[in-house]
């Protein structure tokens, strides 16, 4: 059965993150509710667009850190940003950045991009006043050159990467409502499908379900099932928290990673997402059919295969694919953030 959360070990987690500069925890902590809605699953007030281009929020950067191992292939980095409490937002939600500087091809501002916010709505400190983005640098690699071409890298992950604590930065949102999480039924079972730096979003529901001490991490009672792909063991994003989780909840937290450049799938090939939520497809299909919510995020690229993957297993089972999973779009168990 689910029980308290131990809150020391979770503040130690989320302190990780915390630079030395910033206080620490201290042993008494406010309510972890200030942020809720009445009741805490009504979605009626969820914030959007708070802040728009025109008009945009200006955060500062609290830290900046490296969260993957030599190996990865590429860096992915973890910041948090201090919104001082102007700036809420639900798990799921996502930021829009607006990098400093102007286009070389026109002279006008940098666009807008999007990234899921990380942390659950309190924050990774729980005061409600930071957000959290898990960020993949884009380098260009120059088939002529054999190596990365500076010019080519990609302006706003970069900068975000490069970011140092009081860094500015220029925010929109929050956008989106597509992977909100349903909270009203508390056995609600969740399966959260990643590649990359798609486990944003999830990182903030699985402290908003298992790390914190909120109504909704009260009450909750189902199975969080996270599916998460990346390249190897290196790559991985946030797996102590996650290790942690399971550690606590076994009853509550399935983790399961595809390493698509370590692992290989059952035809030899490289082991990427669906093929890992393949080899459970008669639970994820019994789950999906008992109301679970199923969330895919990350690349673009993985939804053909996610959607080959799971058109075979319902033929198999005798389903047609297409109402299947038009009943489920309908019922809003199926969410899609792919980018
Ligand atoms: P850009 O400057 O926009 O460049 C795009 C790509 O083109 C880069 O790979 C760059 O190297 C390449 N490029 C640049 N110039 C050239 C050239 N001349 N020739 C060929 N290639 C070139 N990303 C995350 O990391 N984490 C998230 O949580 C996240 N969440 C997202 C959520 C949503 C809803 C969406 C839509 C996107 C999300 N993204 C996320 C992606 C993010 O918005 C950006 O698209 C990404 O960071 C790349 O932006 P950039 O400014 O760094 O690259
Ligand atoms: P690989 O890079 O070995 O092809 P990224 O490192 O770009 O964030 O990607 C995260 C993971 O998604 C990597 O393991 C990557 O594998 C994998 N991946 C790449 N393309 C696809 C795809 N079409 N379907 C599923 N997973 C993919």
């Amino acid at each position: 059965m689910k029980t308290a959360f131990c809150i020391a070990a979770i503040l130690a987690s989320a302190n990780a993150f915390v630079p030395a500069s910033r206080p620490a925890f201290s042993t008494k902590v406010a309510a972890e509710d200030f942020l809720e809605a009445e009741p805490y699953f009504d979605q009626s007030t969820v914030p959007v667009n708070t802040f728009k281009n025109k008009a945009p929020f200006t955060g500062k950067v609290v830290s900046t850190k490296r969260i993957v191992g030599p190996k990865a292939t590429g860096e992915t980095c973890h910041i948090i940003i201090d919104h001082d409490g102007d700036f809420p937002y639900w798990e799921g939600q996502s930021w829009g950045v607006m990098p400093p500087g102007t286009r070389e091809k026109d002279g006008k501002p940098h666009s807008v991009r999007l990234y899921s916010i990380a942390s659950s709505r309190y924050g990774d400190d729980m005061t409600g006043k930071t957000g959290s983005l898990c960020v993949r640098r884009a380098t260009y690699w120059c088939p002529e050159l054999k190596a990365d071409d500076p010019a080519k890298k990609g302006i706003c992950s970069n900068f975000l990467c490069d970011s140092t604590p009081g860094t500015e930065i220029k925010m929109t949102g929050p956008a989106g409502k597509v992977m909100l999480m349903p909270e009203e039924d508390p056995s609600t079972d969740y399966i959260m499908v990643a590649t990359g730096t798609g486990i944003a979003p999830y990182r903030g529901f699985i402290r908003r379900l298992f790390f914190e001490d909120t109504p909704a991490a009260k009450a909750y009672k189902g199975e969080a099932w996270l599916f998460l792909g990346v390249a190897n063991s290196d790559a991985l994003l946030y797996d102590d928290e996650f290790q942690e989780a399971k550690k606590k909840f076994p009853e509550n937290f399935r983790l399961d990673y595809a390493l698509s450049r370590e692992q290989t799938n059952k035809a030899g090939g490289k082991m990427y997402i669906q093929d890992k939520v393949e080899e459970y497809a008669d639970e994820v299909f019994s789950k999906l059919e008992n109301g679970a919510h199923i969330y895919f995020c990350g690349l673009k690229g993985m939804m053909p295969g996610i959607q080959d993957m799971l058109k075979g297993v319902a033929e198999k089972k005798g389903l047609d694919y297409d109402e299947w999973l038009k009943g489920l779009k309908k019922a809003k168990q199926w969410h899609v953030e792919v980018y």
